[in-house]
């Protein structure tokens, strides 16, 4: 036989030889949760082996994955309901223990890059991403922006490396490289949630932080699943608006969409491998119904194969040990 596809698979040495794609410690970004308070680590239900830390104890989370490799985290905050407003104020308030993580964080680790999240969602009462017009019960977009300007110059004044608007609202990319700009802060880069989904794979993270919607859902900002020429027109956008890095959320579900944005686009590609993702593989691994290591591995070199160049995964402790 001329043409003998397995000669290529014969031995470890050949398949390594002829891998076409493989992942790297140096492309995961840990997302991690942080809650005010001393010595708390408290487990997240629907995601086993994450937690919500508090300060000093996700300063240890950090020197932890520092050391096997892990350069990027993204910080989400969980606040408590009393602190909520319809105008997620504590979002910009510069004493609040989110700002004073990322200090802390930059302080201990200058070489860590620090992703923050921009969106009203973790700190209103609303539980959207946006402000919600008290008589309409609709999304008010662009008095959204201002909120998102503030909160971006906020975390970027207190360290934040890179800005990651998960909002979803019109222009606030714009909004947002203006905002930096005018503050002297050219060089805190955007990664734009630039194709992020209404789904229905956030539940676990929404109970992380206690953000669900309180009426309503996000459709009318996060795109419709059935959608693929809308996220090149999301891209497009944020490319003119200045983004530096943009993201496809979900992962799993959406690999066809990563490798159409890595098609269009020069700029890097990241995914969010999302919460519900992460749980899926973890109640089957937990039933003892898929093997978590393989499946681990497999599924973020899945997204590498699709064109990302980095992945947010809430693998990325587990996933760094494994291919160290
Ligand atoms: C909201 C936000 C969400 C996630 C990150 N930022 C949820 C949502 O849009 O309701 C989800 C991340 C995950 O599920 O892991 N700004």
């Amino acid at each position: 036989m001329l043409r003998r596809p397995r000669r290529n698979r014969v031995t470890q040495s050949m398949r390594d030889l002829v891998e076409e794609n493989s992942l790297s410690t140096k492309d995961l970004i840990a997302p991690l949760f942080v809650i005010d308070g001393k010595n708390q680590k408290i487990a997240i239900d629907s995601m086993p082996g994450q937690f919500r830390f508090s300060i000093d104890n996700l300063l240890k989370e950090i020197f932890e994955l520092d050391k096997i490799g892990i350069k990027c985290i993204s910080l989400f905050p969980a606040v408590n309901d009393s602190l909520k407003d319809k105008l997620a104020t504590k979002s910009y308030d510069k004493d609040f223990f989110y700002q004073t993580a990322i200090k802390e964080i930059k302080n201990k680790f200058p070489h860590i890059l620090v992703m923050t999240d921009v969106a009203m969602d973790p700190y209103s009462s609303d539980g959207h991403d946006g402000i919600v017009c008290e008589k309409t019960g609709k999304i008010l977009n662009d008095q959204t922006l201002e909120i998102l300007g503030k909160m971006a110059v906020t975390q970027a004044n207190s360290g934040s490396d890179i800005v990651g608007p998960s909002d979803m609202m019109d222009g606030r990319v714009r909004h947002i490289r203006m905002a930096l700009d005018q503050n002297g802060l050219n060089e805190t880069a955007i990664m734009s949630y630039t194709a992020k989904y209404a789904s229905a794979y956030y539940g676990p993270f929404r109970d992380a932080l206690d953000s669900a919607p309180k009426s309503g859902d996000k459709k009318t900002y996060q795109m419709n699943p059935s959608n693929r020429l809308e996220a090149i027109r999301e891209l497009k956008l944020d490319e003119i608006e200045g983004a530096d890095i943009v993201m496809v959320k979900p992962g799993l579900p959406y690999l066809d969409i990563i490798r159409d944005i890595k098609n269009s686009t020069v700029l890097p590609v990241a995914a969010y491998n999302v919460s519900g993702e992460y749980a899926m593989i973890k109640a089957a691994a937990a039933n003892g119904w898929l093997d978590n290591d393989s499946v681990i591995l497999e599924t973020l070199t899945s997204f590498k194969r699709a064109g990302c160049d980095m992945i947010l995964t809430y693998f990325a402790k587990e996933a760094a040990i494994l291919i160290s």
